[in-house]
């Protein structure tokens, strides 16, 4: 098969789009190869979301993230899963200013990692570059609610939507990204109706991340719900104890290490059998040469 035509096995933005209303919608945040891979059995798309910088580098929030990291990230997910579709976030800085600014970095994105889609967040005030890079062929799922590259405004991590005063707003930003060509919208951190009520407005699927089982699908930070995060928000179910079997397992390690009963025997390698070299076995042949009687001439 061609990788051209292998590349066709791998849902597409459209195929996403097409769930809505006939079924939940499964995603995760992915940041490298292997664990890809895994969620690729389960997953219809994986975003390589700007909250690495987060959970993989250590920031405070996802502000500092930067182009190249988003890309080095992006290029991981993409060799690890084979099925679902990957979608990698803008991060803050490099979409904002321009409908061509938005375009060119996203493009970078596309032909670096061969992404299929890209994110960036904001409502009515990303309408015109949504519409423009998804007239030259780029696929945008909008972010809309929490939205945490504006941290430094919003004042914190604060769930939107819980006082009816603020759902015009919240609802218009829905609209906008919906008539402007996203696929698909992520709702973060958002009242229940609220959710419910935009899920019902508009025609593309709705990703909830705190946003409730009202949405058309679902996204969490895979390191969240794996529980391998020191902390989580009150929306993070954990469906595993990973951190605790890292620490069991590397408690256990330092133990036998220190014990010098790892490595064993068979962690180790041993010489190989002598096998006679090839000088050694020409010289005995020169020597028994020599030796050899002269045959019957006169
Ligand atoms: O960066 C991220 O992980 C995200 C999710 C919260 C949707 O944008």
């Amino acid at each position: 098969m061609s990788s051209q035509m292998a590349q066709f096995k791998r849902l597409m933005a459209p195929d996403i789009a097409a769930k809505k209303g006939v079924e939940p919608i499964v995603s995760l945040t992915s940041y490298h190869a292997h664990t890809a891979a895994i969620a690729d059995k389960y997953c219809d798309f994986l975003l390589v979301g700007d909250s690495l910088g987060m959970v993989m580098h250590g920031f405070e929030t996802t502000v500092p993230v930067t182009l190249d990291l988003m890309i080095m990230h992006g290029k991981a997910v993409v060799r690890g899963a084979k099925r679902a579709l990957v979608v990698v976030d803008m991060p803050f800085g490099s979409y904002e200013e321009s409908p061509e600014v938005a375009f060119r970095n996203a493009a970078r994105v596309m032909k670096e990692t061969d992404c299929g889609a890209v994110k960036l967040e904001g409502g009515r005030r990303m309408g015109a570059t949504i519409h423009y890079l998804v007239e030259r062929g780029i696929p945008v799922m909008a972010h809309i609610g929490l939205t945490p590259q504006s941290i430094n405004v919003i004042g914190g991590f604060k769930a939107q939507g819980r006082e009816e005063a603020q759902w015009a707003e919240i609802d218009q930003d829905a609209k906008v990204v919906a008539d402007s060509g996203a696929f698909s919208v992520v709702l973060e951190a958002m009242a229940e109706p609220l959710a419910e009520r935009i899920t019902k407005a508009i025609s593309i699927p709705t990703i909830g991340i705190g946003a409730s089982a009202a949405c058309d699908g679902q996204i969490l930070v895979m390191e969240d719900m794996l529980g391998l995060s020191p902390r989580v928000p009150k929306f993070v179910k954990e469906f595993g104890s990973i951190g605790e079997s890292i620490d069991k397992a590397i408690g256990w390690y330092a133990e036998e290490v220190r014990k010098r009963s790892f490595p064993e025997p068979r962690h180790t390698y041993a010489m190989k059998a002598k096998e006679p070299n090839v000088d050694d076995t020409a010289q005995a042949k020169d020597a028994q040469d020599t030796k050899k009687p002269e045959t019957g001439s006169n």
